[in-house]
């Protein structure tokens, strides 16, 4: 099942940069970054009711977040669904002819599990579907910097 909006996430040239207009213009909860080797981005996270904002921003030149931003530069990168149970939403989606992006979850910020629908599939908009491990809601290994 599709619970909630888990994240937005924004491809971002600078995290630093960036971090100005949503903790001190738009005043949400910086709670701080984190490294995803997987995808090859840091991710800042910024509290919004039950969801975040998410600020991507590439570790390197050749990642997908760096060639969605010499594409596209900075903007919207994906919506992010929370669901329970992310091998059943997963075979729901490739049932229906929607192709995944890895052949199986892999591992997303926060210790989630996550898995990317082919935006082609998808009206262009590409979409994360995303289940926690079963850590309390609030635990976010990640530091304050
Ligand atoms: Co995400």
């Amino acid at each position: 099942m599709i619970e909630k909006i888990d994240h937005v996430a924004i491809a971002v040239h600078s995290i630093a940069e960036r971090t100005e207009l949503y903790r001190d213009i738009l005043g949400l909860e910086y709670e701080g970054t984190e490294v995803v080797e997987d995808q090859g981005v840091r991710v800042a996270f910024f509290r919004l009711g039950e969801a975040m904002i998410e600020l991507l921003e590439p570790l390197d030149d050749d990642g997908p977040v760096a060639r969605f931003l010499k594409k596209n530069g900075e903007g919207l990168h994906h919506l992010a669904l929370r669901c329970d149970d992310i091998d059943s939403e997963r075979d729901r989606a490739e049932e229906a002819g929607i192709r995944l992006l890895s052949s199986e979850p892999v591992d997303g910020a926060h210790g989630k599990l996550i898995s990317f629908l082919h935006p082609g599939d998808t009206g262009r908009v590409l979409l994360e579907l995303t289940q926690r491990r079963g850590e309390p809601e609030d635990s976010l290994p990640v530091s304050k910097d």
